[in-house]
C-alpha cells in the first residue's frame, strides 16, 4: 500500500470558505473522502496548518518514509526558502499543488520559493490538482 501525505499550508482550512470564486465551495475534508474512494490502494494521510515551522516539521517526519508528499503550501510558497530547504533534505519526493492558476494572478504569485526543490509542480485544476498529484505517484 502506497503512503501518501497530503499537506495544505496556511488558510487552506479556510476551503469552502475561503474566496469561493477563486477557491471553490467544497471543503477539503469532504474532498478528502473522495480522493480517499478513487485510491484505495493508497493510505492517504493529511495534516493542515497556519504555522510555517509545523509544515517543516512534518515533511521531516514523513519525508524518509512515505512514498510521495503532496504540498499546498500556500502563500509560504512565494516566500519561504525554509519550506524550500526541507523540501531537500528529505528523500520521499514532493510535488507541489496549488488549487488556482497563480501565474494568472498577482505577480507576487508568480514565484514559488520551492518549485525547483521539488519533482513537480501541478496548479490551476482546482481541487483536481491534488488528484492529479497523487496520479504522478502511481
Ligand atoms: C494557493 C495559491 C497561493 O498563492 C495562495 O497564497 C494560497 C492558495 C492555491 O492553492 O491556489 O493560499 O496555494
Amino acid at each position: 500500500m502506497k503512503k501518501i501525505q497530503i499537506i495544505n499550508g496556511p488558510n487552506l482550512n479556510l476551503l469552502g470558505k475561503r474566496e469561493p470564486t477563486v477557491y471553490g465551495n467544497a471543503s477539503f475534508e469532504d474532498y478528502l473522502s473522495e480522493l480517499r474512494a478513487r485510491f484505495p490502494q493508497c493510505e492517504i494521510s493529511y495534516y493542515q496548518s497556519n504555522v510555517e515551522g509545523e509544515i517543516i516539521n512534518k515533511i521531516h517526519e514523513v519525508g524518509f518514509e512515505y512514498d510521495g508528499i503532496v504540498l499546498n503550501a500556500g502563500a509560504y510558497t512565494h516566500t519561504s526558502i525554509a519550506l524550500h530547504d526541507a523540501i531537500k533534505a528529505v528523500t520521499t519526493p514532493v510535488v507541489e499543488v496549488h488549487i488556482s492558476n497563480v501565474h494568472a494572478r498577482e505577480s507576487f504569485r508568480h514565484v514559488s520559493m520551492i518549485s525547483a526543490a521539488c519533482r513537480g509542480v501541478i496548479l490551476g485544476f482546482g481541487l483536481d490538482s491534488y488528484r492529479l498529484a497523487i496520479e504522478s505517484f502511481m
